[in-house]
């Protein structure tokens, strides 16, 4: 089985506006709505768990729990300062499942597409890892102190991580403790469960599957939904 952990408590500071992003209405609906309808449409999901700042719960509950009819939402928990206590915390409520996977998803990455998902979940059950990617289309330097480039990297070689990010829960959960407990904090899942030694498998993302971080995101996201619904 399938579930899914939508992290959305962070306080989106890059944004720079006063409603938290995650909440900020996309054309007809707030940002968050559109992540969790994307997965709703999904066959292969079970079951959705929401992570939200302890501040955002009455706008949660206002704007998007009380304006739309869910049918996997199971709960919502509250996260931690950073991401990766968020993901634990929401992680936390599958404790029982742990033969099962989960989609560890960005709460501002409203585009995941219902082919990304498939892709994920066939490839997860062979590998019980997998984190959703894209090519890299500019070419990369590497510098190690942001003045003098030190070498030219093989492009090809190189893969910008979205989310979904999917794993065996029994997997993700000895990734993160172990984390928490070396002290470790990464900015993605799949690098925790990497630290473990553990292929994780690359499954293609796509362009559109943006994370809304800035303002231009923002207006890249708009021109994104209306291109797909095309209005
Ligand atoms: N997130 C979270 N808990 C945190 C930090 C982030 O659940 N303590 C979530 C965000 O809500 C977002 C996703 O992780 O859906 C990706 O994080 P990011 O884009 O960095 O969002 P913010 O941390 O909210 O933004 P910023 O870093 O600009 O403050
Ligand atoms: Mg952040």
């Amino acid at each position: 089985m399938f579930f899914a952990v939508i992290v959305a408590a962070g306080k989106g500071e890059r944004m720079n506006v006063a409603v938290p992003k995650q909440y900020l209405p996309l054309l007809d609906k707030p940002i968050i709505a559109h992540t969790i309808e994307a997965f709703e449409r999904s066959p292969l999901i079970q079951e959705i768990v929401v992570v939200i700042h302890p501040d955002h719960e009455d706008i949660f509950v206002k704007r998007v729990l009380k304006q739309f009819c869910f049918k996997k939402f199971r709960k919502y928990v509250f996260g931690g300062d950073t991401r990766q206590e968020s993901v634990y915390r929401g992680l936390e409520v599958l404790r029982e499942r742990k033969k099962d996977f989960v989609f560890i998803h960005d709460g501002v990455r409203p585009f995941v597409t219902e082919s990304i998902i498939e892709r994920c979940a066939e490839r997860v059950q062979e590998t019980e890892a997998v984190c959703c990617a894209i090519p890299c289309v500019d070419t990369v330097k590497f510098s190690e102190d942001g003045t003098t480039i030190e070498k030219t990297l093989d492009r090809k070689k190189i893969w910008r991580a979205q989310t979904p990010q999917v794993f065996r829960v029994s997997l993700i959960l000895e990734a993160m403790e172990k984390a928490f407990q070396d002290g470790f904090y990464g900015t993605d899942d799949s690098s925790l469960v990497e630290r473990l030694g553990k292929k994780v498998a690359l499954v293609l993302g796509a362009e559109n599957n943006i994370k809304i971080t800035t303002p231009f995101d923002f207006i890249r996201a708009e021109e994104i939904l209306r291109w797909e619904k095309r209005i």
